[in-house]
This record gives C-alpha cells, sequence and structure tokens, in this order.
C-alpha cells in the first residue's frame, strides 16, 4: 500500500525477555515514542507468551499494540501445549503473528495450518500478521516469487476481501533471519514487496488489496533501514536483534519515519 499516512514498525521479541524484561522494555518504548501520532505510527511488539498479561497492561493499546507469537485454531479441545485464541482474548492480545519462519521450519508448520490460525485470528477479532518468505534453497532454484505466492494464496484462502483491511504481511526471506541472516538488499525486497501487492491485489480486489501493510523483516538494523524504507512497496518493518533494546529501536523509528513519509508525499513529524 504505497501512499500510506501511516508507517508500521514492530518487534518480535522470540524466547527471549521475561516478564520484567518485557515490561520494562514495553514501558521505555511507550515513554520515548509518546510524542509521535499514532494516525501517523502503528507500533507494536510481540513478546513471549508467559509476558503477554504483564506487557498488555503495562503500556495503553493506543500507543503499542501486543501481539501473540502463535496461535491454535481451535477454541478448546485435545490439542496439549497450544494456546487458544479464547484465553489470548483473556489477556486483551491486539494481534497474532501467523507462520514466522521458525514456527514453518523449527516446528513444521504448513500453509494449510496458517490459513486456519488467521481464519480463527480474524474470527476474534485479532489482527493477523502473516509472515512469508523463501529459503536460501528455494532463492536458489529461482523459486521464491512461487513460494511466496503459494504462502499468501493459501494463508489467506476463504478470507472475505471486506477483511482484507485487517491483516498484515510479513515479508521475511528465510537466509535474512537472525545471527546467521544476510540482510536482503533493498531492491531485492522492493521486487519481492512489489510481488506480494500485487498478489494482495488479485486476491482482494485492488482498493481492498491496496489497503494491507507489507512489512519487511531480516537483519534490519541501523545499517540498512533507511535504504529499505524509501522503498516504494515497503509499508513498514520487521525487526528483530536491533530492537530488543526501546532506545535503538526508538532511534530507528526516529530515522525512518521522515524519509517514510518523504515517499508517500505526505509530510513527517
Ligand atoms: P532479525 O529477526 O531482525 O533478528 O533477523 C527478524 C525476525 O525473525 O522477525
Amino acid at each position: 500500500m504505497s501512499g500510506s499516512r501511516k508507517i508500521y514498525l514492530g518487534t518480535n521479541t522470540k524466547m527471549y525477555k521475561n516478564i520484567r524484561q518485557t515490561v520494562d522494555f514495553v514501558t521505555r518504548l511507550e515513554t520515548l515514542t509518546k510524542d509521535i501520532p499514532r494516525d501517523r505510527l502503528e507500533l507494536f511488539v510481540i513478546p513471549s507468551y508467559t509476558t503477554l498479561a504483564a506487557a498488555r497492561k503495562s503500556v495503553p493499546e493506543t500507543d503499542i499494540l501486543i501481539g501473540a507469537q502463535n496461535m491454535c485454531w481451535e477454541d478448546q479441545g485435545q490439542f496439549t501445549g497450544e494456546i487458544s485464541p479464547l484465553m489470548l482474548e483473556e489477556v486483551g492480545v491486539n494481534l497474532v503473528m501467523i507462520g514466522h519462519s521458525e514456527r514453518r521450519h523449527v516446528f513444521r508448520e504448513n500453509d494449510a495450518e496458517e490459513n486456519r490460525k488467521i481464519l480463527a485470528a480474524l474470527k476474534h477479532g485479532f489482527v493477523p500478521l502473516l509472515c512469508v518468505g523463501e529459503t536460501g534453497e528455494e532463492k536458489e532454484y529461482g523459486i521464491a516469487e512461487e513460494v511466496i505466492r503459494t504462502q499468501l494464496k493459501v494463508g489467506f484462502r476463504g478470507v472475505p476481501a471486506e477483511q482484507a483491511g485487517k491483516v498484515m504481511v510479513a515479508y521475511e526471506p528465510v537466509w535474512a533471519i537472525g545471527v546467521n541472516g544476510k540482510p536482503a538488499s533493498e531492491d531485492y525486497a522492493e521486487k519481492i514487496h512489489a510481488l506480494i501487492h500485487r498478489t494482495l491485489a488479485e486476491q482482494f480486489g485492488r482498493e481492498q488489496g491496496e489497503k494491507i501493510p507489507v512489512l519487511y523483516g531480516g537483519s534490519v538494523n541501523d545499517g540498512n533501514a533507511e535504504k529499505l524504507i524509501v522503498m516504494p512497496h515497503i509499508d513498514g518493518l520487521f525487526i528483530g536483534r536491533s530492537a530488543w533494546d526501546a532506545d535503538h529501536f526508538n532511534s530507528i523509528i526516529r530515522k525512518v519515519m521522515p524519509l517514510f513519509f518523504q515517499k508517500s508525499g505526505t509530510e513527517g513529524d
């Protein structure tokens, strides 16, 4: 959704940060970013399950959306070790991340499962954040575009066009994520983001498809955030390691916001 008036910036803290560390992090982040009008910025944090209740209580949801890292598609049942949408509702979670690369590749989740989770998240009023991205091997085989189109088409299967405005997408090439990751070049990311926007327009129709923000994630850092955010089809950044210190995250936010609004042709604050 190029031309967007809002930038999307968020972090997944993975299996790091206990309750106290998470509360300190979101509280500090809220203090540091309080002056930024939220009609310009959608800021979200996705911490581990055990910290969700405390995180949600410690900052207003108008300032920071709190998300879960995964969710079961069923409300209840014989699903040992899973977390139900009803349980997340009870905690007041706003967003649910679905299909993060580590869920797909370490825990072997597939597109059909991600689809059931997307539908359940929408049913319960959460914003689903669908993560897509090809592995290094798929990129080498030249099938990145096919893989990503499949992840989108199966992942959003059965989502009515009028609900498209409620979902978000993160493009996170598997080879770019984490300590061994190599960030995608801005040109490569732009090419895939344009493909994602085209596929979403195909799926939901142009008008509805354009409402879906597509964020880039995978080794975003101080050095590349500015280059990525100026690309026409990148609507935000989904950051791991470089955002886990609130002051550092805030400095990235301050750097990218004016560039994003220059690109969108609207003035930043
Ligand atoms: P990274 O993580 O920024 O540490 O590479 C990204 C992610 O897994 O979402």
